[in-house]
């Protein structure tokens, strides 16, 4: 986990857990970009995903975490970038099996809808995970196969 490079975005709506998700992972020495928003004045959640999901999509960071209000907004507008699988975790169940199963490399979290320690927790988990391959590499390679 401490090799990992983590780009970290949210919206005003998600502003406050990403200071204390920014806390976590300088207290762990992860290396991280912050890619705002740095106030809590509204603006607009896809211009933040758009941001993070190209990190992820171009290999410039490991991996992504996206924090609005509900962690909709975010998963839905990262998701539209090609390699990026964006997960909205509300519980650590779904935080591992995102990792193991999936290979999540984008995980949104929705400040309005779960407590901060539980948002810390799913980042804890969701950062230690590994993806398992096997059978499951064969299904996450389906996903971008050509489209009709
Ligand atoms: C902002 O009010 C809110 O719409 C946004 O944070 C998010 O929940 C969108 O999905």
């Amino acid at each position: 986990m401490e090799n990992l490079k983590v780009a970290i975005g949210s919206d005003h709506g998600g502003f406050n857990y990403k200071e204390s998700i920014i806390d976590y992972l300088k207290a762990r020495n992860i290396e991280f970009v912050d890619v705002g928003t740095y106030t809590r004045e509204s603006c607009d959640y896809p211009e933040i995903a758009q941001k993070v999901a190209r990190l992820v999509a171009t290999g410039e960071v490991d991996r992504g975490i996206l924090v609005c209000g509900t962690g909709i907004g975010m998963s839905i507008a990262a998701n539209k970038v090609r390699n990026i699988r964006a997960a909205l975790c509300g519980d650590t169940y779904s935080a591992r099996v995102s990792r193991a199963h999936n290979n999540a490399n984008i995980l949104c979290l929705g400040e309005r809808v779960i407590g901060e320690h539980l948002a810390l927790d799913i980042v804890d988990i969701w950062l230690k995970t590994g993806f398992e391959g096997g059978r499951h590499k064969r299904r996450v390679d389906m996903i971008e196969m050509p489209r009709a």
